[in-house]
């Protein structure tokens, strides 16, 4: 590589780092977004959006974190959208037995259709269900994970107790999301993907600005956490998600 580029680069990356830490957290109060996403159009672009390199970036980082848990049996991905990562997950982990679960027919069916290019249509069962009534039997599933769900939520506590109702005696729930006090230059960063970068039906909604204001602190889930009587579980912190690890009570 040329080296003048080379320097660029490392520039870049340089005041890039700079920025994210110099700029501080947000301390904003929590603004509710949309619950499920009930419009093919919106469904569509949000669909693009998750082909977006942040969004590849995220679900590497869920991937590799799968593997601190040895999963077998059964595992639900809530709030599977258009089916990006659980597609990834049944490819990886080719013994688990796989429900996907979404509120919105609009989005399932691109999940389906996902499913259907990827040879995997046997194999994840998709079913229409809203986390408030998880449309599973008692004490019937090992592994319940969500990605980029939890904030559309409009009562997470009642959601909470129906995972720990349909988990196993020693089931996990795996929970990423964004962080609402994330640092100001991830603000920045939506904010401006939000206004000029996303297919115009996500403008329209404020969204993936919208998610970000509906996330949870980390002491909001904590003290969720604490309401609900759950002990037993891992927080990690990242710039601008968090990811909990949450054992059945
Ligand atoms: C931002 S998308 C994330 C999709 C996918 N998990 C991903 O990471 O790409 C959030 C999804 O949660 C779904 N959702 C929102 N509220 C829900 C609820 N109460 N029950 C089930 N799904 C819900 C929405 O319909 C939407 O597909």
């Amino acid at each position: 590589m040329n080296k003048w580029i080379f320097l660029l680069a490392i520039l870049t990356g340089i005041i890039l780092f700079i920025l994210i830490i110099s700029l501080p957290r947000k301390k904003n109060e929590r603004v509710a977004s949309i619950e499920g996403i009930d419009d093919l159009e919106v469904a569509k672009a949000f669909e693009k959006m998750t082909n977006f390199f942040p969004f590849k970036i995220l679900r590497r980082r869920i991937l590799s974190e799968l593997k601190y848990y040895e999963l077998n049996g059964s595992l639900v991905d809530v709030g599977c959208g258009s089916g990006n990562l659980v597609v990834q997950i049944a490819h990886k982990f080719k013994d688990l037995d796989i429900i996907a679960i979404d509120i919105s027919k609009e989005i399932l069916n691109l999940a389906i259709q996902r499913a259907a290019k990827n040879h995997l249509s046997e194999k994840i069962k998709f079913k229409i269900g809203d986390v408030d009534n998880v449309p599973l039997n008692d004490k019937s599933v090992d592994f319940i994970i969500s990605s980029l769900s939890l904030h559309h939520w409009n009562n997470p506590k009642l959601a909470f107790n129906e995972f720990f109702r349909v988990l196993k005696d020693d089931g996990i729930i795996l929970i990423f999301d964004f962080r609402r006090n994330s640092r100001k230059f991830f603000y920045g960063l939506l904010t401006f993907a939000t206004k000029i970068v996303v297919p115009d039906a996500l403008k329209k909604i404020n969204e993936p600005l919208g998610s970000l204001k509906a996330g949870y602190t980390a002491e909001e889930v904590k003290a969720m956490f604490t309401d609900l009587n759950v002990n037993d579980y891992e927080f990690k912190s990242y710039l601008a998600w968090m990811f909990i690890a949450i054992k059945k009570p």
